[in-house]
């Protein structure tokens, strides 16, 4: 079956922006679909904010073994996310990223929800990981 990507989202694939691994990174996001197949990571480095206590997303890359909109996507939450508040990241909804490319084919969609999935593993895996140290340092170990 042949697929009518559109010209963004064939650019991504050729020429994925922020495509790599952090070696260092504050959170990890893994994700999977059983039924295409197709797995992604998300990276993040996070970063102070302007505004006090607030928490940036500093730094982010991905890995995708998968499809073309798997990659397109993947590209595209990084680059959507960066520069925003965990917060903000969080709320970021698939189709902010379907839009963004200028659209998907309806049985690719799925790939956009993937891509969302993993930034928010990520997140959660960094905010996790910063309450176990809290409560790791309060007890004085
Ligand atoms: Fe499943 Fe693209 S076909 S993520």
């Amino acid at each position: 079956m042949t697929l009518n990507y559109n010209k963004k989202v064939m650019k991504l694939f050729m020429n994925p922006k922020n495509m790599g691994e952090i070696k260092d990174a504050d959170g990890i996001g893994k994700v999977g679909n059983p039924r295409c197949g197709d797995i992604m990571w998300v990276y993040i480095k996070v970063g102070k904010g302007k505004k006090k206590g607030e928490e940036i997303i500093k730094e982010i890359k991905f890995k995708t073994f998968g499809c073309a909109a798997a990659i397109a996507t993947s590209s595209m939450i990084t680059q959507v996310a960066k520069g925003k508040t965990l917060e903000d990241a969080k709320k970021i909804k698939y189709q902010k990223v379907v839009d963004s490319l200028g659209g998907l084919p309806a049985i690719k969609i799925h790939c956009s929800q993937l891509a969302t999935e993993a930034l928010n593993k990520a997140i959660e895996d960094y905010q996790k990981e910063k309450i176990k140290n809290k409560k790791w340092n309060k007890n004085g170990k």
